[in-house]
């Protein structure tokens, strides 16, 4: 399946069918609330057209009218005049305080019902990408990704029941201001309607453009996201090769995107209003002209007139409204696609359902082939048997596949052919929890969580007991480090752990694995970055976690190798040597033993 991105459509944005099929289990919860929401945007349409109404009685019988003439109201004679010059002022605002209030209600109805849907989305599109491998983390950007799920959910869910309130409201209040102007002319009421047509077609010829710009857009803050992101990530390389300059650049560079891409919009569509006012206000001088002539010849009376040209300056809301409504509607169902285009994503990585709890024989690389990429292979026909407590010492040269083969334990990635067995049973039939639990893994950087060194420690089984925490924290020789903080274990790690140095984040991460306990350890140059002295210490730690323990160690440091009870030597990818450290230095021309002369025999006679 292909993992990777497109960095702005995906290609179901026009399957309408498909798409509302998807969002349809995140509406029906709120189903009933957005059905209200729209009964009540009815009426808050029409009501635009009453007050244009309105002015027809009152032109005619308040204003023009006369103080005698009367209605009989089931036996009462009512005065026309002083009767609407009192009933019309205070029906409009008794009008406008409904409108008002329906107003109120819709947009708490729009509110409430586009936050819930658009909260249940972004829940269940972040457990989309945590359950998604490490392959679809490696191929896509985070400026990528995070941009998509910063607007995409909002915009696909919160701005949709939006839209379609506004563009309900539009349309009704189209049809009742429509209404009017049939009331009083239908004549005048085509030409009003032709004009107006005219007027806003400029908006549905650029949306083409539109979108190509949101498009555009979306890279560049994806761009942005990116650079932000290296930022944080960077910040040390940043400074020690004075990359601030070349980054402030790469920045401005996208800033000056995004502003050519707004302002060739707004060259395009800038002069779509003014545009659409003059051709309106010909619209207006024509009914004016026929108007005159009709009110003359006496087909039409002032009222008439002036509620027809009211409604008729309402309408131009509405029209245009619809117009950019309906291109939003386009916008909402983009990012619609994009949304569900991360749900399609299977992660592809599936788990097996025979549940391990402990290794009891042999783990088997048998026959293991792998690439990362189509057509580059990384690991060729790789075989090793490694014992159940055995300490098997990786080493090779650099990008030989060490790592690769390591992280294939746990199934960060699966081998592409050949099998992998644990007691022989192949690691994709086990449950991936439970494969999971049985290893421990710490690397070189090891990433520490928001939050305290204790909840950092518990990661790595959240139900220890306190006992059980004070003897890792010995065995990790984390005790004394402790002790010169103010707040010990309680200490609140930075975003990356940033407070604490390499080697004392390297045992925090010993005592996380300690406390996990799991048959299964893997070091990836656990030790590599540090100094002969906090190394002894750490050592010391690493050897209390590799006690009975089926170790992966993955190092440099002779002394690590050496006392390891075999030595697999990985050279680009092939498992060119496999003994004890006492074996192998005897092989003459042997890899192992170049590499011992070459590194290791430096550090001995150190
Ligand atoms: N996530 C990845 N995507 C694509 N290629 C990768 C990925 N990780 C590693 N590789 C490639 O796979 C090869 C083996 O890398 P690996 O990290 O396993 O080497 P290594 O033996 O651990 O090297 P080192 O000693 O430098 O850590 C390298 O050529 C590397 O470029
Ligand atoms: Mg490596």
């Amino acid at each position: 399946m292909d993992y990777k991105l497109k960095e702005t459509n995906s290609g179901t944005a026009f399957e309408y069918g498909y798409l509302l099929k998807k969002i349809f289990p995140y509406i029906k919860p709120v189903l009933g609330r957005i059905v209200l929401n729209l009964c009540i945007a009815i009426p808050l349409g029409l009501l635009d057209g009453v007050v244009a109404l309105s002015l027809k009685p009152y032109l005619d019988f308040v204003v023009n009218g006369s103080p005698e003439d009367t209605w009989t109201f089931m036996g009462h004679t009512v005065y026309i005049q002083s009767w609407l010059a009192f009933v019309i002022p205070f029906g409009i605002v008794g009008f406008a305080l409904l409108q008002g209030l329906l107003k109120y209600l819709c947009n708490y109805l729009t509110d409430w019902t586009g936050n819930k849907i658009s909260n249940s989305l972004k829940i269940d599109l972040y457990n989309k990408l945590t359950s998604l491998d490490s392959r679809f983390y490696d191929i896509n950007s985070s400026g990528l990704i995070l941009s998509r799920f910063l607007t995409d959910p909002e915009t696909a869910s919160k701005n949709i029941i939006d839209t379609i309130k506004s563009f309900v409201v539009s349309f009704f209040g189209l049809i009742g201001l429509v209404a009017v102007l049939l009331y009083n002319s239908a004549i005048l009421a085509v030409i009003g309607v032709v004009v107006m047509t005219i007027a806003v077609t400029p908006v549905s010829l650029i949306r083409k453009r539109i979108k190509k710009v949101s498009n555009a857009t979306m890279v560049v803050i994806g761009n942005m996201t990116t650079i932000m992101n290296e930022t944080f990530s960077g910040n040390k390389i940043m400074t020690a090769y004075n990359l601030q300059q070349a980054q402030n650049e790469k920045f401005d560079r996208q800033i000056n995107e995004q502003f050519n891409l707004t302002m060739s919009l707004t060259k395009r569509v800038g002069w779509m209003s003014p545009i659409m006012y003059f051709v309106c206000s010909i619209g207006i001088a024509l009914v004016m002209a026929f108007g005159n002539h009709l009110i003359l010849s006496g087909k039409m009376t002032a009222g008439s007139f002036a509620s027809f040209v009211t409604s008729l300056l309402l309408l131009y809301k509405p029209v245009k409204n619809l117009g950019g409504q309906l291109a939003n509607l386009q916008t909402n169902f983009v990012a619609m696609s994009r949304v569900f285009e991360l749900f399609d994503l299977q992660p592809e990585i599936c788990s097996g359902n025979k549940i391990i709890t402990n290794l009891n024989d042999e783990i088997v690389f048998n026959n293991v082939n792998f690439e990362y990429e189509k057509g580059v292979p990384v690991l060729k026909n790789f075989n090793l048997t490694v014992k159940k407590n055995e300490t098997i010492a990786l080493v090779g040269n650099s990008g030989g596949g060490k790592s690769t083969v390591v992280s294939l334990l746990p199934r960060f990635y699966d081998v592409t052919s050949g099998m992998i067995t644990f007691d022989g049973i192949d690691i994709r039939e086990l449950d991936i929890v439970s494969l999971r639990n049985n290893i421990s893994f710490v690397f070189q950087d090891n990433f520490m969580f928001s939050g305290t060194i204790k909840e950092n420690i518990l990661l790595g089984n959240p139900g220890a007991t306190d006992d059980e925490l004070n003897n890792v924290i010995k065995l990790a020789h984390l005790d004394e480090f402790l002790s010169t903080l103010s707040d010990g274990i309680d200490t609140i790690l930075g975003e990356r752990g940033t407070t604490l140095s390499g080697g004392q984040r390297q045992r925090v991460a010993i005592a996380r694995a300690m406390i996990k306990n799991s048959p299964i350890v893997v070091l990836d140059e656990a030790t590599s970055a540090l100094d002969n002295e906090s190394e002894a210490i750490v050592q010391k730690a690493l050897d209390n976690l590799m006690q009975n323990k089926t170790v992966f160690v993955i190092a440099h440091r002779l002394s690590t190798i050496r006392n390891a009870d075999r030595i697999a030597v990985i050279h680009n990818g092939e498992l060119a040597e496999l003994g004890s450290h006492d074996e192998l230095v005897l092989k003459d021309n042997g890899f192992y033993k170049k590499l011992y002369d070459m590194q290791f025999k430096v550090q001995e006679d150190i």
